[in-house]
């Protein structure tokens, strides 16, 4: 399958290194993809320079938005929340039209240090500012309330039976997440379909509580587990 990942960080270099080793055409999407592939400067958290990692996955093409966009059959938003907005409108609507996005991005703000505080909240999300500025495509929050390996590799917690969420008004966009989330590792009785795109607030919403953990448990691999 043919999968754009729009967004070039930490996210974006997880999700597409794995895509392509299973065997996906992936075609990343970035702002300058010449000024993206000459990043020497080491990624955040340790991770390589977006030089090196490039060439540890040859076979991931770095394009400029709008060409991974209108390459892609299936859409995964991995753009920092606070340029969410302005990365799709480069992406172009009729690039997005009829595709499925799996949105990951959290609307957080870091401007003012930390905690980062929410761009869009209570009664509003970034899930549904993307579905309503793009009403052709079929926007499925979900991923968002995960540090990046995990969303590859749910198995690395000791603790099993832990949950994500997803949202979106499309049932069958969300079924064919669904399936990519299954071939990522996750059980389907771990995924909680929490309804429509309306949902996204709530797992946004979830992002101050996650950062706080983070900051009180020293690490950002945990998750969370609902008890009934
Ligand atoms: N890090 C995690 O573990 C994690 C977990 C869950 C959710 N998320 C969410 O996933 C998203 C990606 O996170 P990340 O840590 O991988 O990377 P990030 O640093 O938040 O975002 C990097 C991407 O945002 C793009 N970008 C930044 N400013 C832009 C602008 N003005 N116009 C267009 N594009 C712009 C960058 O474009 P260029 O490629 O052109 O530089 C790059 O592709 C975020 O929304 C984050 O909240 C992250």
């Amino acid at each position: 399958m043919k999968i754009a990942v729009l967004g070039t960080g930490m996210v974006g270099q997880t999700i597409a290194e794995n895509l392509s080793t299973a065997g996906n055409e992936v075609i990343m999407g970035t702002r300058d993809p010449s000024k993206t592939v000459s990043r020497t400067e080491p990624g955040s958290f340790g991770r390589p320079s977006f030089n090196d990692w490039k060439k540890a996955n040859p076979n991931v093409q770095v394009k400029s938005y709008a060409e991974a966009a209108q390459q892609g059959e299936l859409i995964v938003n991995a753009t920092n929340g606070t340029a969410t907005m302005q990365a799709l409108e480069e992406s172009g609507a009729d690039n997005l039209n009829g595709k499925v996005i799996l949105d990951i991005a959290n609307p957080l703000d870091f401007s003012k240090g930390m905690p980062p505080t929410l761009t869009v909240c209570n009664t509003d999300s970034l899930g549904e500012q993307v579905q309503r500025k793009f009403p052709g495509a079929k926007v499925v929050k979900g991923l968002n309330t995960l540090t990046a390996p995990l969303m590859l590799n749910p198995g690395m917690l000791k603790e099993e039976g832990h949950h994500l969420f997803i949202a979106g008004n499309d049932e069958d966009a969300k079924q064919k997440v669904t399936e990519l989330l299954k071939n990522f590792g996750w059980k389907e009785e771990q995924i909680i379909d929490l309804g429509d795109i309306t949902n996204a607030r709530g797992t946004e919403q979830l992002l101050p509580i996650w950062i706080r953990l983070m900051g009180k448990l020293g690490t950002p691999f945990f998750n969370f587990k609902i008890a009934k």
